[in-house]
């Protein structure tokens, strides 16, 4: 057993994905949320920006006693993973090994689609984590870097003329591809789930990668005896700029209003 926080953390919104599921299924768990908001979108950045981002981020959820991290961000999970975890002597779970699991035993036709951020499809983490699993699996991948700023800016509902322009433009060649499986690579995505399914198909299984990594958070804290005691765990968000925009989407998103428990941190100063 062990009460101290979980931290986790995403360039913005995204991560949510994952805090909904583990405040879900780990519901005593007291969770610190780190959304750097200043610098988001994190998709089309160089390596070498990401690893400066990835650090900064980890250092400041370290600034508390904390004793996991979930890094909730497709983008930093396959560019820097490796790296936090040589250099961090505590738990660090990324979400492109569950969620690879996933998809491989979803596919039936073992053709599985791949829609992240460039700098994750460029980086081929994710066909890695499939082939391992599977070697006969066909991957089809495709960036859609307007996405995220699309879901920053709340344009996630049916019937917004904006993103499903968009979502049709980048996902409509992956339809035709014959794929079953689909991963939403980026944590950001499943804020996209409803319209995704419209143009790929009800017969489309999505991956919330998200959802993945916090079933993965729950086995890890099990095998480690790193598990709260009974409580009612809370949740403190933080962010790098803008808290009340982030609120107002967050609030929205987890269900609950979250107006007063966002607060606004200097990300460079880590
Ligand atoms: N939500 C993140 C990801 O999973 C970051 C996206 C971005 O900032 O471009 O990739």
């Amino acid at each position: 057993m062990d009460q101290r926080p979980l931290g986790v953390f995403d360039s913005g919104l995204g991560g949510l994905t994952a805090v909904r599921e583990l405040r879900s299924i780990l519901p005593s768990e007291n969770i610190i949320y780190f959304g750097d908001s200043s610098r988001v979108p994190y998709g089309g950045r160089s390596d070498e920006i990401l690893h400066r981002y990835a650090r900064q981020d980890v250092r400041f959820l370290r600034s508390f006693d904390i004793k996991a991290i979930l890094v909730a961000c497709g983008t930093v999970s396959t560019t820097a993973l490796p790296l936090l975890q040589q250099e961090n002597d505590l738990p660090i779970v990324g979400v492109v090994e569950p969620a690879c699991r996933r998809a491989a035993t979803k596919t039936r036709n073992k053709r599985v689609g791949l829609i992240a951020t460039a700098a994750s499809v460029r980086s081929g983490a994710y066909e890695r984590g499939l082939h391992a699993v599977d070697s006969e699996i066909t991957v089809i991948s495709k960036a859609c870097p307007l996405f995220v700023p699309l879901v920053e800016n709340g344009r996630i509902h049916r019937g917004d003329i904006v993103i499903e322009t968009v979502a049709r433009e980048y996902l409509q060649p992956l339809k035709e591809q014959g794929l079953d499986t689909l991963i939403l690579g980026c944590t950001h995505y499943p804020l996209l789930e409803e319209i995704v399914q419209d143009v790929m198909g009800p017969d489309v299984t999505l991956i919330n990668v998200g959802q993945e990594s916090a079933w993965e958070m729950k086995r890890t804290l099990e095998r480690c005896d790193l598990l709260s005691p009974d409580r009612v765990g809370e949740t403190t968000l933080y962010v790098s700029d803008r808290p009340q925009d982030f609120a107002v989407q967050a609030s929205r998103f987890l269900h609950h209003e979250v107006h007063d428990a966002v607060r606004c941190i200097d990300i460079e100063q880590y």
